[in-house]
């Protein structure tokens, strides 16, 4: 049974931990220990997570499979975005679903929340940052009409990384 609700500081603990699994999954395996470790105690902690809920312009919304929280979205509004655009845009700055439930339409309904959200909003657009070398997430998001429009650089560590910008047409 798949449950979807909107997170608050309660949750703090279930995003922490997929947060961090998460991240372990994805980006492990081709980055440094030492870089992964800094970005998981940076990003991850309990502080940041915290202000970061109490945001009321950053909502996270939490999936559970059988009442297990396993992935949850995150989104930007206003001038709580990580760029700046002087049209209307939402950000979607996470999306994590533990790997154990990859390839069961989980990203996808996280996804289509961001797009209602967009739309009850009536942003120009949503965007969203990922790694170029995040193949799975780049595939997705191509799949739902997402175009690359710009980079930027994403600092992991002492690595820097370059990040493709991808945005999809609201309006
Ligand atoms: C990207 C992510 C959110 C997709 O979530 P999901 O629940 O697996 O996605 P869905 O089941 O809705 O869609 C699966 C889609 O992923 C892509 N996909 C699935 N397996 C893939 C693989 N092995 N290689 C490349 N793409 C793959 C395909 O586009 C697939 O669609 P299709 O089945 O129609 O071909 C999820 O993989 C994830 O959380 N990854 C880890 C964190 C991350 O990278 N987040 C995005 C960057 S912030």
């Amino acid at each position: 049974m798949i449950d979807f609700k909107k997170a608050n500081l309660d949750d703090l603990i279930a995003i922490q931990n997929i947060s961090k699994l998460s991240f372990i999954e994805t980006f492990a395996a081709i980055n440094t220990p030492e870089n992964i470790e800094k970005y998981l105690q940076e990003s991850f902690s309990k502080d940041q997570l915290t202000i970061e809920i109490s945001n009321p312009k950053s909502p996270f919304y939490l999936v559970y499979i059988d009442n297990k929280p396993i992935g949850y979205l995150k989104i930007n509004l206003g001038d709580a975005q990580t760029e700046y655009f002087e049209e209307p845009t939402l950000e979607i700055q996470r999306i994590y679903v533990l790997q154990a439930f990859h390839g069961k339409k989980i990203g996808q309904l996280l996804l289509d929340e961001a797009i209602k959200i967009a739309k009850q909003l009536a942003v120009d657009f949503i965007w969203l940052g990922v790694w170029e070398e995040n193949h799975r997430a780049l595939h997705f998001y191509a799949k739902n009409g997402f175009i690359t429009f710009d980079k930027h650089v994403f600092v992991l560590g002492d690595d820097k990384q370059t990040d493709l910008l991808m945005k999809l047409e609201i309006k």
